[in-house]
């Protein structure tokens, strides 16, 4: 009994947090595009996400936004916050934005892009991430599982 305690309370004390970045028009999930994106709506991948997190024995926060500043701001105040993974879908700023690219570089917590459709096999101009080359690794195609497989790469990373 007294160790189980003591195990939870050091899950407490280490719990690393995390910050789940999901962008624009990803709060359409489950109605848009599903033969690129999939059934699933938002909400179904955060529960994934949170019961994969609880494994993990890892805090999560998860934000979506369709404003490019927003998602500046949220990452840049995340070291003040003690946050110290971004797991990010930057959705179509993946492609444009400089600002979330630099944000991302300025706050150095390590970060990794995560994409339902793998970006690759599509349109030329999602072949290009801005944001890519500042995070730790990108994982695209996978639909949910991208997500999952994402969180999992932080998690080592910020162990
Ligand atoms: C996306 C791919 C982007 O090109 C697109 O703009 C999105 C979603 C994905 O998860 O596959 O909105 O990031």
């Amino acid at each position: 009994m007294k160790k189980a305690k003591k195990s939870a309370k050091n899950t407490a004390v280490n719990s690393k947090k995390i910050i789940v970045i999901h962008g624009p028009n990803l709060h359409l999930l489950g109605s848009r595009e599903t033969d690129v994106y999939g059934k699933l709506t938002i909400s179904e991948i955060n529960a994934e996400l949170k019961k994969r997190a609880r494994d993990l024995r890892v805090s999560l926060e998860i934000v979506q936004s369709n404003h490019e500043g927003n998602i500046v701001d949220v990452i840049g105040k995340a070291p003040k916050r003690g946050i110290q993974g971004i797991l990010i879908n930057p959705a179509a700023y993946t492609h444009t934005s400089v600002a979330i690219r630099d944000a991302i570089a300025a706050v150095r917590i390590p970060a990794v892009e995560v994409h339902l459709s793998n970006i690759y096999k599509r349109e030329p101009f999602r072949h290009v991430s801005m944001t890519a080359s500042v995070c730790a690794g990108q994982v695209s195609g996978f639909g949910l599982n991208s997500y999952l497989l994402g969180l999992e790469a932080l998690y080592h990373l910020v162990q």
